[in-house]
């Protein structure tokens, strides 16, 4: 499946009524088929306790299911309001292990202006995986998912 490709079958999805939880689901499944370079890719959705949880995810189980603001490259991400690319994660001080083989991480939020709803995560077992190209598309499905978490509401965040 190409991106674009990708985008028509969410819209598809939408357009015939699916769960939104279907939606975040389909997203995960075909981002991770994108690129052969994609080893975990999963959404942690922003509750109103500041903590992040684990969604729907592609990929070894991880014991970090929850991450509060702040903690890793998960939390930073939402502390600092900014995607996060990290071409190696030896090399950074806070990062949450998910895998001994991770070598690359890359956060984009799934965000409308300043509220947060949610982030797409995605780890390679290389270094440098997440290209200008990987993170463009990453960030349309993230575009994508942000106006159907604005559609839905957030009751996550509304308490
Ligand atoms: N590495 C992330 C934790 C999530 S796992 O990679 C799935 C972090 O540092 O926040």
């Amino acid at each position: 499946m190409t991106i674009d490709q990708l985008m028509a079958h969410l819209r598809d999805l939408c357009e015939k009524g699916a769960e939104f939880e279907e939606l975040l689901e389909a997203a995960v499944q075909e981002l991770s088929r994108m690129d052969p370079r994609f080893h975990w890719t999963g959404i942690y959705e922003l509750f109103s306790d500041n903590v992040l949880r684990l969604g729907p995810y592609v990929g070894s189980p991880t014991d970090h299911v929850f991450i509060g603001v702040g903690n890793g490259v998960c939390g930073t991400a939402v502390a600092e309001k900014r995607n996060m690319n990290i071409p190696d994660v030896r090399e950074i001080s806070n990062y949450l292990a998910c895998s001994a083989e991770t070598r690359s991480e890359l956060v984009v939020l799934i965000r409308s202006g300043e509220r947060i709803h949610a982030q797409i995560d995605i780890d390679s077992h290389q270094v440098g995986a997440f290209t200008d190209e990987a993170v463009e598309m990453v960030q349309r499905v993230a575009d994508f998912l942000a106006k159907a978490y604005e559609v839905r509401g957030n009751p996550r965040l509304e308490g």
